[in-house]
């Protein structure tokens, strides 16, 4: 069986060994996939361990995605714009680094939400890590505009600008000078994990507006509740989850799980 595992700190509330239990149980794929947990500092370490004992691939995940496309020897073209890698392939020829994230994100807006980016105003709420790696997969979907907006604004500049060459608008903005209604909300940014809201309008919410909270709990956050009361529909992070380990599962497998079944199963009932 090829093996497989997420490597983090920490990594023991990971879904992913159970997310990709199921796809493999589902395609028939012989696959074992654990839990790694490295040291915040034996990142290449672990890596090069994996490798020696004969291991096909890993998920990155907090603290390492940067660190994973430095240790790549190959990049995809949406891990170099992410400047992120979230999926590694250990192959003959060296480590090829991968980033399904962004594809997770518009996998479920586009097939579990059923709902169109192309030709929508788009708003991208944060300007770290998470949102970076969301916006190539967004700018490939075609919407009308993407607006990136951040609490810090020279970050949300630096982001805009350098995605400003794909044939679609990319407009950074503060908090306080949000304009609008927007089709599509997305939450980037590490408040929820705090409890907190962004200080976002009201007014970029409404009826046709779907919001996204990358983010995964038991309870909606306070960015879903602030969206669902402005008339809003609301959405977290687990089709995301979902859809970004589908995404790596045919990184490595070259077949595509499906997804819908094992997200109605994850979901909590309400
Ligand atoms: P990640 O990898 O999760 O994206 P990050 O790179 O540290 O983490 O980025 C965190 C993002 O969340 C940033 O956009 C940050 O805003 P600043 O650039 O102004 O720091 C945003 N963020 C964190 N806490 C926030 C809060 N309470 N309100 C609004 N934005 C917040």
């Amino acid at each position: 069986n090829a093996r497989y595992c997420v490597i983090g700190n920490p990594v023991a509330h990971s879904k992913s060994p159970t997310i990709h239990a199921a796809f493999a149980l589902q395609t028939g794929q012989g696959i074992v996939y654990e839990r790694c947990l490295a040291p915040v500092d034996g990142f290449a370490a672990i890596v090069r361990q994996l490798v020696a004992s004969g291991y096909s691939g890993a998920n990155v995940t907090v603290p390492f995605k940067l660190e994973a496309a430095a240790l790549a020897t190959t990049l995809s073209e949406r891990a170099r714009a992410a400047g992120a890698v979230n999926t590694l392939s250990f192959t003959p020829s060296g480590i090829a680094g991968d980033n399904t994230d962004g594809a997770g994100l518009v996998g479920d807006i586009l097939h579990n939400a059923g709902v169109a980016i192309a030709g929508r105003r788009v708003l991208l709420v944060g300007a770290g890590g998470a949102a970076r790696g969301a916006i190539l997969p967004l700018l490939q979907q075609g919407p009308r505009q993407l607006v990136i907006a951040n609490r810090t604004a020279a970050t949300a500049e630096n982001l805009a600008a350098s995605f400003n060459s794909h044939g679609v608008p990319v407009e950074a903005c503060t908090f306080a000078d949000l304009d609008g209604r927007f089709d599509i909300v997305v939450n980037a940014t590490s408040a929820s994990l705090a409890g907190d809201l962004p200080p976002l309008p009201p007014a970029v919410f409404g009826a046709g507006t779907l919001a996204l909270d990358m983010m995964y709990a038991a309870d909606p956050t306070p960015f879903m509740r602030f969206a669902a009361a402005h008339g809003a529909s609301m959405r977290d992070g687990l089709g995301m989850l979902v859809e970004q380990a589908a995404e790596a599962f045919f990184v490595w497998r070259g077949v595509r799980p499906q997804t819908c079944a094992l997200l109605a199963a994850m979901r909590p009932p309400a």
